[in-house]
């Protein structure tokens, strides 16, 4: 039987490509975004646009920080994937008023919301920002070091899976909660190491990088997160799961890749490290290979390959998109 399920932040980089991959196993997506301007609405119209023109799929402009229209929402859903969030770690020491709101609020709304209705599965996206620094191990979900968030991105994502997991004791509606590693992909946030790189390279202007470039992360396609997600909506009850790439890369070696595919020279301009940045992501993925048989397919150099063919067939608007 068809499900029924509504996804928040559809006009989202995440939310546009799970909304996709829903209509096409036939359920029925309702997607919510206020369409905020963290980054470009223009990018976020174009998603919008292409999720209109499928069968199956409404989109409801609401802002979720508001709990009587979330309280209004339809009630009979199978469940709830809550991707909308102010993301990005660099911008939230400037704005934590809006983080506290979009990912506090909006995540105490959507708990409460699915709670009071009986909805019988809420899905909570997280982040490996939460961890900090991997260091050189791989970051397992049963670590005790999330006392001290290393942004205000990641303090207020802790807090949201605290609260969702609080409101949801002892109900009827089951939480699952997958922690995303970097996410790269065609459509991707322009605010983002792979979508500015890309963009750079191709358009022949530096390339900007925080510190000496050997930073690392567990830089993961898209395709591969979303696959995980699904996964998990339809088949764990009560888990917080990784979901990253195995291996880490640095942000060198992601130029390098670029460089190869694109045939372009990049001219690397090296700016102050950041202070909140992490210097290594690497994720450890064997709770989500057991629970779920899901391991990362998809590897960088194919993925970057999309990412780029993407910005190329998109050239005329996405090289205007602001930064
Ligand atoms: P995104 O910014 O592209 O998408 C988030 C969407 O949520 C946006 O379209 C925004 O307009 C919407 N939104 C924000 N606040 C809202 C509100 N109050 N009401 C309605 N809509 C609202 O971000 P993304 O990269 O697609 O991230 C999706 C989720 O995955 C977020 O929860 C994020 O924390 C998490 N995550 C992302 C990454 C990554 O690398 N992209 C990694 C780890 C975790
Ligand atoms: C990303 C997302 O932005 C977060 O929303 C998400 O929660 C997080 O992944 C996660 O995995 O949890 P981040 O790892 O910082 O955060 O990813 P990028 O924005 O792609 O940055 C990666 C590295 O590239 C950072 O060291 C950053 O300083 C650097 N960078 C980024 C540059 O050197 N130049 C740029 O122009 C952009």
């Amino acid at each position: 039987m068809s499900k029924k399920v509504l996804v928040t932040g559809c006009a989202g980089f995440i939310g546009y490509n799970l909304s996709i991959e829903m209509l096409n196993e036939g359920s029925t997506v309702y997607g919510i975004d206020n369409l905020n301007s963290a980054y470009s609405t223009r990018l976020k119209k174009a998603r919008i646009d292409n999720l209109a023109n499928k069968k199956s799929f409404s989109f409801i402009d609401l802002d979720l920080s508001n709990a009587n229209d979330v309280n209004s929402l339809e009630k009979n859903f199978d469940t709830v994937i809550h991707l909308a969030a102010r993301a990005g770690v660099r911008q939230s020491f400037l704005n934590p008023e809006i983080y506290i709101r979009d990912n506090t609020v909006a995540t105490a709304n959507i708990s409460n919301y699915v709670k009071n209705n009986g909805i019988g599965k809420l899905i909570l996206a997280s982040t490996s920002s939460i961890y900090g620094d991997s260091g050189t191990k791989k970051v397992s979900e049963n670590i005790d070091e999330l006392e001290s968030p290393p942004s205000v991105y990641a303090a207020t994502k802790i807090a949201g899976e605290n609260i969702s997991k609080t409101i949801l004791k002892d109900s009827e509606t089951v939480i699952s909660i997958p922690r995303f590693f970097t996410v790269y992909g065609p459509s991707g946030r322009p605010d983002m190491s792979i979508f500015r790189f890309v963009r750079w390279i191709v358009e022949n202007q530096p390339v900007v990088i925080y510190g000496d470039g050997y930073q690392s992360r567990s830089f993961t396609y898209v395709d591969d997160v979303v696959a995980g997600t699904v996964a998990a909506a339809a088949r764990v009850g009560y888990e917080v799961l990784n979901l990253g790439s195995n291996t880490t890369t640095s942000l060198i070696e992601v130029v390098k890749i670029i460089e190869n595919i694109t045939g372009c020279k990049a001219e690397i301009e090296f700016r102050e490290p950041l202070s909140a940045d992490m210097r290594q992501t690497l994720a450890n993925v064997n709770k989500a290979d057991q629970l779920l048989g899901w391991t990362p397919t998809v590897e960088m150099k194919q993925g970057i390959e999309k990412v780029v063919n993407w910005y190329i067939a998109n050239r005329d608007w996405a090289s205007q998109l602001t930064l």
